[in-house]
């Protein structure tokens, strides 16, 4: 029998969002290439999503802030194969004032969450467009995205840049078999909070959505051909408050919302 399997490419596969991608793709019925650093993570997600369904894996593990190991990833996820969905889904953040941090950290974030997001989607939006067939380019922003937010203000700039240009090629693609979907999610239990260095309130701990929730929300817009979509209630209502409140009370609201739990 000819599997009828198409592939998707998720980067950031080792943990929270990423992983739950691969597991929910694979449970719609699409076979998988997964990429991030922790080589050890994707192979044990790859066994486990070969145990419990059908579905094929790659895995190409590397630095995707390295130029060279993307020239790899790309030629290696596009050998012998076409790949239907991309989902640039790594990405990370750091709570600190912007000129207390140590380059390095800015430089790294803006590598990952701007140009190596861009350097794939230009890629592998043209291997995806040129073979013709339907096929989703899926990009991960934040609510971030909607206004400034002090002391977070590096990460909710490289997800504004997401959502402006996820936005902006979906409508130059508009009409074509390629649909550009950007996800904008809301704080989500993840390695992510940890990692940026952010203490949460009780109360906020308990707002947080699951990551399986957050997956199963936006895989349904992707697949539904939605250019954009803010996850969980919550976040859809203050997104949405965003439009009346002007920028300096919109970030002044967002600064206290980062504030450290005590
Ligand atoms: N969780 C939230 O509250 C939240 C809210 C809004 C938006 N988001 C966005 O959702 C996306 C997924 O985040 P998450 O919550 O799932 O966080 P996470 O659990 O920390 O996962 C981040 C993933 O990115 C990978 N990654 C980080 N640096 C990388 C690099 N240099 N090269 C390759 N892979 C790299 C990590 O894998 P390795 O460490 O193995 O490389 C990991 O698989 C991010 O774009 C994030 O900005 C998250």
């Amino acid at each position: 029998m000819t599997d009828v399997r198409r592939w998707a490419l998720v980067t950031g596969a080792s943990s929270g969002l990423g992983a739950d991608y691969a597991r929910q793709l694979a449970e719609r019925g699409w076979n998988l290439v997964l990429t991030a650093r922790r080589r050890d993570r994707l192979d044990a997600l790859a066994d486990e999503i070969g145990r419990t369904h059908r579905a094929e894996v790659v895995v190409v593990d590397g630095d995707l802030g390295d130029a060279g190991f993307r020239d790899r990833l790309v030629q290696e996820a596009t050998a012998g194969r076409k790949l239907h969905m991309v989902v640039n889904n790594a990405g990370f953040g750091w709570q600190g004032d912007f000129l207390d941090t140590a380059w390095s950290r800015w430089s790294a974030m803006l590598t990952l969450n701007i140009v190596a997001l861009t350097d794939l989607s230009w890629r592998l939006g043209a291997h995806m467009r040129d073979h013709g067939e339907a096929a989703h380019l899926v990009n991960v922003a934040s609510i971030g995205a909607w206004q400034p937010v002090p002391t977070f203000a590096v990460y909710a700039a490289t997800k504004s840049y997401v959502r402006d240009f996820s936005e902006a090629i979906a409508f130059e693609l508009g009409g074509r078999a390629l649909r550009v979907t950007c996800v904008c999610p809301g704080g989500t239990a993840t390695e992510f909070m940890d990692q940026a260095g952010i203490k949460l309130s009780k109360l906020s701990a308990l707002s947080l959505q699951t990551s399986p929730a957050v997956v199963r929300e936006s895989l349904d817009a992707v697949l539904g051909g939605r250019r954009l979509i803010v996850t969980g209630w919550l976040n859809k209502l203050m997104t949405f408050g965003t439009r009346f409140a002007p920028r300096w009370l919109a970030a002044r609201l967002a600064a206290l919302s980062m504030k450290p739990a005590a």
